[in-house]
């Protein structure tokens, strides 16, 4: 597309209806934030070409996006929050200075907004000096309401400031926030918008009935009843909203040969990769960039993020794993936690209440039940006994335990970090281990057993 056809993105505002801290372009859908999924639908079309308006929790909203440059350089700050007017307004110079003609504005809590969509809109409303996209909607509670006389347009009036006598008829026929903007024809009504309205705000919908005055080509184009176009103001639209995307997630991978049980309860983020061959039983939750080749099974109740899982391994069910490592053929769980920097190389096991951190298992090396590794290196087809833990802390820094190849550490050892144990070495069962131990050796490290006679028995 042309350099002077670009994007805004108004995601200035505070989002009352939420109740919540968080800006609400950052509150999240299937783990990743709002406006993230307005960035996405946006790019196929205008490339870095996106200005974003950003105001409440300006900073935040920044910090969010820090991986996309590109974008973060093209924010610009709205620092007193004056309305969508206003926020075109405090946009504009830069727009101009960029040499941008053609503007499309898009509300930032617009998160489900189709590509596709969005270009037929623009190529609709190509020759239009203001355009915006209408919806049909049998309630249109808050929505701005399109009013028209004799089928041409003639005002967007939000909900608060409508008075059906003066306004029209209420016609069902809502705003959706998305606009298409001639730069040079619309730029002399911008000073004409005031703030004369029930909410004190300066309005991006007056440019409609200041451009119908200026007999300008305003154009609604109507759009159905399409849900993703409804913007996000509240905890109920906002989980109407994901709950189509996790929809529409679930069954794109159904489609692509990914085996999903009760698909109703599973939660899929945008950037999951899957291969064919996986399958999934819910309820579970898949998040960031985990991703899995062929075969490997993940059972219910199971949360991941950012990991990757190789071919046939399970994941079995109350099982957290946190930007982890899983190779072919392991077996991880029930109730297994793998946090960042796990690796578990093939047909490694980690069974119920084991947790690691930054620790790898090598090839076919067991850790079954209740036991700790981090920091840890752990060699081929060693065993980890029951209650192992790596003291890898001695309050002030981390250090690393080596477990050789074949090792055999007895249950309830504590290996206190820094520490060896050589290839094949033996720990007895409830040692405390604080020097190395050489390859091939049995360490013992324990109070000896002392069987005394009873007192007040003879
Ligand atoms: C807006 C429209 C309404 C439309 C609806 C569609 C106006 C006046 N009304 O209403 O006609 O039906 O969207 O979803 O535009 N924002 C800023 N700076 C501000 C105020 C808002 O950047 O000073 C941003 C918000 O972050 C938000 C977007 O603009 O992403 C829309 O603002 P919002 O307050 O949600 O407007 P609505 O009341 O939903
Ligand atoms: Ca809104």
């Amino acid at each position: 597309m042309h350099t002077s056809h670009a994007a805004l993105v108004l995601a200035a505002g505070k989002g009352t209806r939420m109740y919540s801290d968080k800006p609400k372009v950052l509150m999240e859908l299937l783990g990743e934030p709002m406006l993230r999924y307005v960035f996405l639908a946006l790019a196929p079309v205008f490339g870095e070409a996106v200005w974003t308006v950003t105001g409440h929790g300006a900073e935040q909203v920044r910090k969010a996006f820090t991986a996309t440059p590109e974008l973060t350089d093209k924010f610009i700050l709205q620092e007193v929050q004056l309305g969508t007017g206003h926020a075109l307004q405090t946009a504009w110079p830069a727009l101009k200075a960029a040499g941008v003609e053609r503007l499309a504005v898009v509300n930032g809590d617009t998160p489900l907004l189709p590509t596709k969509r969005l270009q037929e809109f623009l190529k609709q409303s190509e020759n239009a000096d203001l355009a915006f996209m209408t919806l049909r909607l049998d309630d249109p509670g808050a929505f701005g309401r399109v009013t028209r006389k004799d089928g041409k347009v003639r005002a967007i009036v939000e909900a608060k400031d409508f008075v059906p006598d003066r306004d029209g008829e209420v016609t069902g026929e809502i705003n959706a926030g998305i606009y298409a903007v001639n730069m040079t024809t619309v730029e002399p009504l911008l000073g004409l918008l005031t703030n004369a309205n029930k909410s004190g705000e300066f309005y991006i919908t007056d440019l409609v009935a200041l451009a119908v005055e200026q007999g300008l080509r305003v154009e609604g184009v109507e759009c159905g009843d399409d849900p993703h176009l409804l913007g996000v103001n509240s905890p109920n639209e906002l989980i109407r909203a994901e709950n189509l995307l996790r929809e529409k997630i679930t069954s794109d991978w159904l489609e692509k040969g990914v085996l999903i049980h009760s698909p109703e309860s599973v939660r899929i983020g945008p950037d999951v990769e899957l291969a064919p061959g996986t399958e999934l039983f819910g309820p579970c939750e898949l998040y960031g960039e985990t991703r899995t080749t062929a075969s490997a099974q993940i059972l219910s109740h199971t949360w991941i993020m950012d990991s990757l899982l190789e071919e046939d391994c399970v994941i079995r069910p109350f099982s957290h794993l946190e930007n982890a490592q899983v190779g072919p053929g392991c077996i991880v769980g029930p109730f297994a936690r793998l946090r960042p920097g796990a690796l578990l190389e093939e047909n490694a096991r980690v069974g119920n209440f084991v947790e690691m951190k930054q620790a790898v298992l090598k090839a076919g090396a067991k850790a079954s039940h209740l036991t700790y590794l981090g920091d840890a290196e752990v060699g081929p087809g060693a065993n980890i006994g029951a209650g192992t833990i790596t003291c890898n802390y001695d309050g002030k820094h981390k250090h690393t335990t080596t477990i050789g190849k074949g090792a055999f550490i007895g249950s309830n050892t504590a290996l206190v970090a820094p520490v060896t144990v050589g290839d094949g070495a033996l720990v007895g069962a409830g040692s405390v281990i604080t020097r190395d131990v050489p390859p091939h050796t049995l360490a013992v490290a324990r109070g000896k057993q002392k069987n005394l006679p009873r007192k007040g028995e003879s």
